[in-house]
């Protein structure tokens, strides 16, 4: 039964919306071009370590916070402070955590917008439209805000249908399309000329990378942007999450999903630079790097489906449509972040809200696309490399040291009963009260002073 607020109807509901928000650009993306360019195998041991160790204790507090609290971000910290000081920090994080969801959204959009224009560019070449097919692929001002302006509408209608008919619902449908699309494609990579080498440069550690800063920094923030965390949207999901779960477990499956998936990609997208270079295609930067970032995207790889002849097509179609699938399920749980605040806070309906804030994520993302050379990159840095750890430790903090520890107990004991006898919580509470702000801390001075 759904209550009056909105819930999960089921454990695979919430594992699939959650998993969904976790997978998205970063995983098929961010993990396996970070890996190219920090050392390969050194890079994948380094972030399974850090998303095992300090990405699922910050999440495990988003979610327990979230259930025990029913609400928002933003209320949801001032129910668990004493206090008036505390209550007003954290009301402030909360306000902090939906402006960079917001802000996340808003760039987020212009890059899955790229993705739906790739993906109608197959169509448009074998229809013989060839001018289409150039504007759909080329850098421009109208071709960026329209298909951002359309992502935004694909996901402010999922956010506007509520949490289990929009959110669980859509997020049952796209995750396992997702995974199916990436398996097909990871086979067929594998039997192509290149992929071995491809393999090796992602699988081989390059341990002399292993204790690099800057590697180290990249994995960290890697592993908070893939996790979602920071910004209150595992918050919000563990808030629609039955008191009957088992949260410690639930974590776990959503971040083992995670992990999985980004090594999952990076067995896809490595192997087919190194097929492509069989196939002619530049792969190396002038400086000798594998070229990583956007180009690997929208140059590299279309330039290997081109040069695949017919099959070319309908695989382009089939890698756009993931990455537009994998945005997508991430997008709703960004959006759901300001949504649920306006509708708590403000009183106003989940559609009027999901409409409204939809406009001012259009008008922001309109904003960076206009001056892309002067706000893209620095709106990105600002909210993932520095705001969404920021925000993890505050987060953490909220959790061990200003929430009571029995309150806490009982929420996590509420699915899991003999909690208490548990691994889990001998190590936990202390774990994310110390250990997790001072590396997190740590690692934040370091990517600073880089
Ligand atoms: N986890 C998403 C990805 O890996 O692409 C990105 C993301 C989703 C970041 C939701 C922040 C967020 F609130």
């Amino acid at each position: 039964m759904s209550s009056p607020r909105g819930q999960f109807s089921s454990k695979t509901g919430f594992i699939l919306a959650a998993s969904g928000s976790a997978v998205g650009l970063g995983n098929i993306w961010g993990f396996p071009t970070n890996a190219a360019e920090n050392g390969g195998g050194a890079f994948v041991l380094i972030y399974f370590v850090l998303a095992f160790c300090l990405a699922y204790p910050a999440l495990m507090a988003e979610l327990i916070i979230g259930r025990h609290t029913k609400s928002n971000m933003v209320s949801a910290l001032q129910k668990i402070s004493t206090g008036a000081i505390a209550k007003n920090i954290g009301k402030l994080t909360g306000f902090y955590g939906v402006i960079i969801a917001t802000l996340i959204l808003s760039f987020y959009s212009i890059v899955a917008g790229w993705m739906l224009a790739f993906l109608l560019e197959p169509l448009s070449t074998v229809t013989g439209l060839s001018d289409v097919s150039i504007w759909l692929t080329e850098f421009g001002n109208t071709r960026n805000i329209i298909f951002s302006a359309v992502f935004i509408i694909l996901t402010t209608t999922v956010i506007s249908a509520g949490v289990e008919h929009g959110i669980e619902k859509w997020s049952c449908r796209l995750m396992p399309s997702m995974l199916l699309l990436m398996a097909c494609l990871i086979v067929y990579v594998m039997f192509q000329d290149g992929a071995i080498e491809g393999l090796k440069v992602y699988l081989l550690p390059d341990f002399r990378q292993i204790g690099d800063p800057q590697l180290i920094a990249s994995a960290m923030g890697q592993a908070f942007f893939s996790l979602s965390l920071g910004v209150g949207t595992m918050l919000i999901y563990g808030s629609y999450l039955s008191p009957d779960e088992n949260l410690p477990a639930m974590g776990a499956i959503v971040t083992i999903v995670d992990s999985s998936i980004a090594f999952l990609a990076g067995l896809l997208v490595l192997p087919a630079l190194f097929v492509a270079q069989q196939q002619g295609v530049t792969i190396y930067n002038e400086a000798g790097n594998l070229i990583a970032g956007p180009d690997l995207i929208f140059q590299t790889l279309p330039t290997l489906f081109h040069s695949m002849g017919a099959i070319g097509i309908p695989i382009a179609l089939v890698f756009f449509c993931l990455m537009t699938i994998a945005a997508l399920t991430s997008s709703i749980s960004m959006l759901e972040v300001p949504v649920s605040y306006t509708i708590e806070n403000h009183g106003t309906s989940r559609h009027t809200a999901a409409w409204l804030i939809g406009v001012v994520v259009f008008v922001l993302s309109s904003l960076i696309a206009l001056n892309f050379d002067r706000l893209f990159s620095v709106v990105v840095t600002l909210t993932t490399e520095y705001s969404q750890p920021l925000l993890g430790l505050m987060l953490c903090i909220f959790a061990t040291w200003v929430w009571h520890r029995d309150k806490m107990l009982a929420e996590i004991r509420s699915g899991h009963p003999q909690v208490e006898q548990s691994l889990f919580w001998k190590i936990w509470p202390g774990y994310v009260r110390f250990c997790c702000p001072v590396l997190i801390l740590l690692m934040f001075v370091q990517n600073i002073l880089n």
